[in-house]
């Protein structure tokens, strides 16, 4: 170091005492045009700031479903400036899109699509999809439509080879109108067969907790027990197997719980895949976590899905579901809460023994893709929500 700076200091040529004060000058000037500059930068930046506050009146979120008074953070919200307005996640998600005006409400209409008065409900497992599938039991009387639903399957076959996949879809065309027909089954494309369309509708759930409630889920006694009672010849249980816990089951890298970019599997009994029941019964829908299948659940949520519905949030799903497919569900959402009780038991595992943050986070960063579908759909779930420019 030392010899680095006498060598520098050797080397240095001697500066005449008129040029030093100018450049003394020049850096003056050039700090005092900066400090103008950036003022101006700051000025036009605080004029963006408040372009950017939401209106009122687009700024509807879920949880004011039930309330007319803001509440004190939508206060804070109105008050300070981009900051706040990515504290909060659910904001976020309901306003980001604000500045596409109002959403076309006939292009997020997909009921308008369909060529018969048929709902196919391909429900995905451990999204609440029973609770739905007894409200709709319910629907069918004070609504008066037909109700059809899958048995339990010894082993259940969501990815079906093409002829199966047709005869599944001749099977649903041929149902008479109107009616809900409900299977755990990936999308099928009605009119790849030439068949008339249904309406589609399904549900999702926040992709990690979804994958924790099955580990628990098929442990379970009682589901273990139902399963014995109606096929006794499946094998039992290892001991070791049902006392394993899904922390240690990850932390320890067993392979139950290694979620593996690109991983394919058979389609039976793994349930890792959300997307998988939005792609199709192709070969490139299996790959975990990838961009390809995630663009394809995407496109075929928009253009074919009338509602996907949002397990953590009922109220919105049932509005929605209520305002885009009335035929089948008006009265949803007083009959819920009405029954509330009769619901909230269906399949509730309280056994289920709470999973750390720590180990979610690790999830998290295995289900990236996952997590990206989830939040499109919810995306879509508010922005048919906003559509409806319900007040109060
Ligand atoms: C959902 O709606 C019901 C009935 O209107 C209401 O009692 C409940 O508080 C609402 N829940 C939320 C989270 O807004
Ligand atoms: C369904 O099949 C039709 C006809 O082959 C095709 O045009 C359409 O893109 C398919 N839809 C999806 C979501 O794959
Ligand atoms: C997450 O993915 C990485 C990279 O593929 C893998 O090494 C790791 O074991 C995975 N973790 C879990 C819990 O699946
Ligand atoms: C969507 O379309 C269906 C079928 O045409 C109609 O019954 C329903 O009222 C529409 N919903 C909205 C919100 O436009």
């Amino acid at each position: 170091m030392i010899m680095k700076d006498n060598t520098w200091r050797k080397r240095r040529l001697p500066i005449p005492r008129k040029t030093s004060e100018l450049i003394a000058l020049i850096a003056l000037s050039s700090t005092l045009f900066l400090f103008l500059y950036t003022s101006d930068l700051h000025s036009r930046l605080r004029e963006m700031e408040v372009r950017l506050q939401p209106g009122d009146e687009e700024g509807f979120s879920a949880s004011q479903l039930s309330s007319e008074e803001p509440t004190s953070t939508d206060m804070d919200f109105e008050s300070s400036g981009v900051v706040q307005y990515y504290s909060d996640i659910n904001r976020k998600l309901t306003e980001s899109y604000v500045n596409t005006n109002v959403p076309d409400i006939e292009a997020l209409n997909n009921t308008r699509k369909a060529d018969k008065a048929v709902i196919f409900f391909n429900r995905v497992p451990k999204v609440g999809s029973e609770t739905f599938a007894e409200l709709l039991r319910r629907l069918s009387t004070s609504n008066e439509f037909h109700f059809n639903r899958d048995l339990p399957q010894k082993y259940e076959f969501v990815f079906l080879a093409k002829q199966d996949e047709f005869e599944l879809a001749k099977s649903i065309a041929n149902i008479p109108e109107p009616s809900v027909f409900i299977k755990h089954v990936c999308f099928t494309n009605f009119t790849e067969f030439n068949l008339p369309e249904p309406i589609y509708m399904n549900l999702v759930r926040d992709p990690v907790e979804r994958i924790i409630s099955w580990y628990y889920y098929i442990r379970a006694p009682w589901y273990l027990l139902a399963r014995r009672q109606m096929f006794p010849d499946l094998p039992l249980p290892d001991p070791q197997w049902l006392k394993k816990d899904f922390e240690s089951c990850v932390l320890e890298g067993d392979m139950e719980c290694q979620y593996i970019q690109g991983d394919i599997a058979n389609g039976i009994s793994d349930h890792r895949r959300q997307t998988l029941f939005f792609c199709g019964h192709q070969q490139e829908c299996l790959p975990f976590n990838t961009v390809g299948v995630l663009e394809r659940a995407k496109m075929t949520v928009e253009k074919n899905y009338a509602v996907v519905g949002i397990l953590e949030d009922l109220n919105t799903t049932l509005t929605v579901l209520e305002k885009y497919i009335p035929r089948f569900f008006q009265g949803a959402l007083n009959m819920y809460w009405d029954q509330v009780n009769s619901f909230s038991n269906i399949n509730r595992n309280p056994l289920k023994p709470a999973t750390s943050e720590k180990v979610k986070d690790i999830l998290r960063r295995n289900f990236t893709k996952e997590i990206e579908f989830y939040q499109f759909c919810q995306q879509r779930l508010y922005k048919q929500f906003r559509a409806l420019r319900l007040t109060n």
